[in-house]
């Protein structure tokens, strides 16, 4: 039924944006994917998508290719991500994030596109007192990575309730991700972010000998072994869910915010033997001070998703998420 309907990707160059376009793809959406490349890569960008380079809060751009493109939804992962970065420096964080996703929603109030998928974050909980945490849990960010990511939910909402009686109504779906890893199972994908910080990422770089190590940030949390607890998400699965929400907003759902992950959480040195026994390296790893910005646990209870839109997860298994990561990272990829 929305087979054919062109939508419009920020940051479809990127590790999440690039493994959702191939999907949405094969679910009969057409792309134009508009990607500055500042972590993302050309060759990444589905085949079959219009590739336009430039920034999402270039409102001239954007206007442009909604008209040109008839451009039904929006999907927005373009933005930064790093945490701790965040914390050193957060205009970085409030520019790119709130700014840019600020010019992206007038110029799709301008244009008449009233359906808007948005690339939240778990961060958004800060340290949340029930887990698995619910979608309706307290929101209280603790670092200005998920302050930009709650701002951004929150100008989403008010505009979806200014325009509910309008002939085009603005209609938003905020995915708030947990920990997104792995690559794509026949291998064509994966995350080459430069510089990554991500924890999977980096095991796999230090058991492919890119890195000498590992460095275990905070080994006195209030947790089992000491070390942070995360919800790690395939990024198949990841994507699998932006086709169902986009699916549902296009066919007139209601807005909505929903988590993505599995409910079910490792530790970092879970996760990081995970990588030993996958790669079969023993690589080293030290143990650091904690990191600026973390929270102590982080699972998601992601049963709204699939109970009101259907989402099925395939890959929920720590082995294979790490292993297609590792594959990944040692194959003979594009990776610059
Ligand atoms: N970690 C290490 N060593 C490393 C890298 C990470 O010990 O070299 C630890 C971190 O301190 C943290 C855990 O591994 O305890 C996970 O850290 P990541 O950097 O992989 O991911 P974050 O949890 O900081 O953040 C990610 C996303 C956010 C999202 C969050 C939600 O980047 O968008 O998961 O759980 F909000």
């Amino acid at each position: 039924m929305n087979a054919g309907k062109m939508i419009l990707v920020t940051g479809g160059a990127g590790y999440i944006g690039s493994h959702t376009s191939r999907r949405l793809v094969e679910a009969g959406y057409k792309l134009v994917v508009l990607d500055n490349l500042y972590s993302g890569h050309r060759w990444a960008v589905a085949d079959e998508a219009v590739f336009v380079e430039g920034s999402a809060g270039d409102e001239a751009i954007v206007d442009q290719l909604i008209k040109q493109y008839d451009v039904s939804a929006v999907v927005h992962f373009a933005g930064h991500i790093v945490v701790p970065e965040s914390v050193e420096n957060p205009l970085k964080y409030y520019r790119n994030n709130c700014l840019v996703s600020q010019k992206l929603v007038e110029s799709c109030r301008r244009n008449g596109v009233g359906n808007f998928l948005f690339s939240s974050s778990a961060a958004v909980y800060g340290l949340p007192d029930v887990i698995p945490v619910p979608e309706n849990a307290p929101t209280r960010p603790i670092n200005p990575y998920g302050a930009t990511k709650l701002i951004t939910e929150w100008l989403l909402r008010d505009v979806a309730q200014s325009t509910a009686a309008d002939t085009v109504p603005f209609r938003y779906t905020a995915l708030r991700y947990f920990n997104v890893a792995g690559a794509a199972i026949d291998g064509r994908l994966g995350q080459a972010t430069p510089e990554a910080t991500h924890l999977i990422k980096v095991a796999c770089e230090a058991a492919t000998g890119k890195r000498d190590g590992i460095r275990i940030f905070g080994t006195d949390y209030d947790t089992p072994d000491g070390t942070c607890i995360r919800d790690y998400i395939h990024v198949e699965d990841l994507a699998e869910a932006h086709v169902v929400v986009l699916d549902s907003l296009l066919a007139g759902g209601e807005s909505g915010i929903y988590n993505c992950g599995y409910g079910s959480g490792y530790s970092v040195r879970e996760v990081v033997d995970m990588v030993r026994q996958v790669s079969g390296v023993n690589f080293r790893s030290e143990e650091a001070p904690r990191r600026a910005g973390d929270a102590r646990a982080l699972i998601a209870d992601s049963g709204l998703l699939q109970s009101q839109l259907g989402w099925r997860p395939r890959y929920n298994e720590l082995e294979l998420i790490c292993r297609t990561a590792y594959d990944w990272e040692k194959g003979d990829n594009p990776v610059i």
